[in-house]
């Protein structure tokens, strides 16, 4: 699957971007916020979420780079998110987290820094519904890939066949058509694109041949 991340969009032309990704075969959206404080960068909050909620078929995808996530799960509920990704180094109670995310109606997706290491899943990986591995250090787009994600990607894969744990496998952060190859070949089932796919003469296409990977 492909969710193109929103942040890498041109935000004077967000509907028409919008638009685009409807029009596409992207099977999400990918929605980043940041706070100044779990990140280095602030991007953009719910007041401008509920527009892009608003116009945006696809179902969301919410990445939540700030301290505190569990404020905010009845505001992440009321844009219509299909998944909230909370930070497993943002939250001191990630079991509850998760609980109360599921509560809410809301598949909940547990996210991983370049440095935390898979094994601190172990007590989680069947209570949730997707791990969202970033491959990059979170905070702004465009970076490069790190290759010691596939590796990680490889020993998620492992993790969730060795506990029966239904996961899916999301990888954010310098994919484009050669790092998503290699991501998919180790496990990887979700790519989120930001700078590939916006930056791409034809933004669609590129969403279609990640897609194809
Ligand atoms: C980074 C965000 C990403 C970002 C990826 O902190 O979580 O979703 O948009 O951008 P690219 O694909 O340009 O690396
Ligand atoms: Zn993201």
């Amino acid at each position: 699957m492909i969710a193109p991340s929103l942040l890498a969009a041109d935000f004077t032309n967000l509907a028409r971007d919008i638009d685009m990704i409807n029009r596409s075969e992207a099977d999400w959206l990918h929605l980043d916020v940041m706070d100044g404080v779990f990140v280095p960068n602030i991007s953009f909050g719910f007041p401008v979420l509920e527009h892009v909620a608003r116009i945006c078929k696809k179902p969301l995808d919410v990445h939540l780079m700030i301290v505190q996530p569990e404020k905010f799960i009845s505001e992440v509920k009321a844009l219509g998110a299909m998944m909230m990704n909370v930070h497993y180094e943002a939250c001191t109670h990630l079991n509850r987290v998760i609980f109360e995310i599921h509560k809410a109606g809301m598949k909940a997706g547990v996210t991983l820094n370049p440095s935390t290491p898979v094994s601190m899943l172990v007590d989680v990986i069947r209570d949730v519904d997707m791990v969202l591995l970033m491959t990059v250090n979170p905070g702004f787009g465009g970076q490069k890939f790190i290759e010691h994600s596939i590796d990680k990607v490889r020993q998620l894969r492992r993790l969730i066949e060795e506990t029966g744990s239904h996961a899916l496998i999301e990888v954010d952060g310098g994919v484009n058509v050669d790092t998503g190859r290699r991501l998919v070949e180790a496990g990887a089932d979700v790519l989120v694109a930001g700078s590939s796919v916006f930056k791409a003469d034809s933004p669609e296409a590129m969403i279609r041949q990640l897609k194809s990977l």
